[in-house]
């Protein structure tokens, strides 16, 4: 973790607008939308059984909010937000890839969900003066240029007693646990170009752990801090690859890492 992270600055103003826009043409490429939706790290969102497994977890990092309005920041195709909404929160999803807020549209309406979708930034989201009862966002942080300002932000956003739940997993030994980004280039699907590829060594959040979220959240002035396990998600997923072998199931262990405002 880069040590400027509680200011938040990756660089000048202008060269983190270059980053950004690097990262929006990226995300919104129909090929990785359409390989995000359906590769390991998002599949098992379309399984009821791990649904649930997550849905159980996000009740308990929730736990009591203040109000029934969520805010999911970098939705992607609605994959945290889509279970807020199924929990019976009044929830709002921020993407600034319009490609992904389409299948997130999409996916939505095959499961008889109403969001509110709106295309915007996640380090500024576009909400006025709303409050929110629960945020969260899941595999963003590392792709912002000032992720400590996004989460100072996005406390400003909760209403007091809210909930801040920020997602990511744990990979193998040595690899990063807050990003999904592979370095080295793919040989299927999307390809990332040079410039996406010497962004993301430009990234404070780049390779974030559980730990570095817990600090940020302290400095941020969070209470309550702690760390979950999404609990029955290896039964689920071994039951899915045994019921369908073509799915293609992820295999890194997910963490929430959640504080109360
Ligand atoms: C790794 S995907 C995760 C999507 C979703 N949260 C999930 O768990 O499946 C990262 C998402 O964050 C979005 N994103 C990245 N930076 C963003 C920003 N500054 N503002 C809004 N969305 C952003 C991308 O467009 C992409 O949809």
């Amino acid at each position: 973790m880069h040590l400027d992270v509680l200011n938040g600055v990756t660089a000048d103003f202008e060269s983190a607008r270059r980053l950004k826009v690097v990262f929006q043409q990226g995300w919104n490429h129909p090929d990785r939308v359409k390989g995000w939706v359906g590769g390991a790290l998002h599949a098992e969102f379309h399984d009821p059984g791990c649904r649930q497994a997550w849905k159980d977890a996000l009740s308990e990092a929730a736990g009591t909010t203040p109000s029934d309005r969520a805010l999911d920041l970098g939705t992607g195709p609605g994959t945290i937000s889509s279970m807020w909404a199924e929990l019976g929160f009044r929830t709002t999803a921020i993407d600034f890839a319009p490609n992904m807020l389409e299948a997130g549209q999409r996916l939505a309406a095959e499961r008889g969900l109403t969001l509110e979708f709106i295309e915007g930034d996640a380090e500024d989201p576009p909400v006025g003066e709303r409050r929110f009862g629960v945020i969260s966002t899941r595999f963003v942080l590392y792709t912002l240029p000032h992720p400590g300002y996004a989460i100072r932000r996005w406390v400003q956003l909760l209403e007091p007693g809210g909930k801040l739940v920020l997602i990511g997993h744990d990979r193998d030994q040595g690899q990063a646990s807050g990003s999904t980004e592979v370095r080295a280039p793919r040989k299927h699907g999307w390809q990332v170009g040079e410039d996406y590829r010497a962004a993301l060594d430009r990234l404070p959040f780049m390779d974030h752990k559980a730990s570095d979220l817990q600090v940020v959240m302290e400095a941020a002035g969070m209470s309550e801090i702690r760390k979950l396990a999404v609990t029955g998600l290896d039964e689920a997923r071994e039951r899915l690859r045994e019921d369908q072998p073509e799915v293609p199931v992820g295999s890194t262990t997910p963490y929430i890492v959640v504080g109360r405002k």
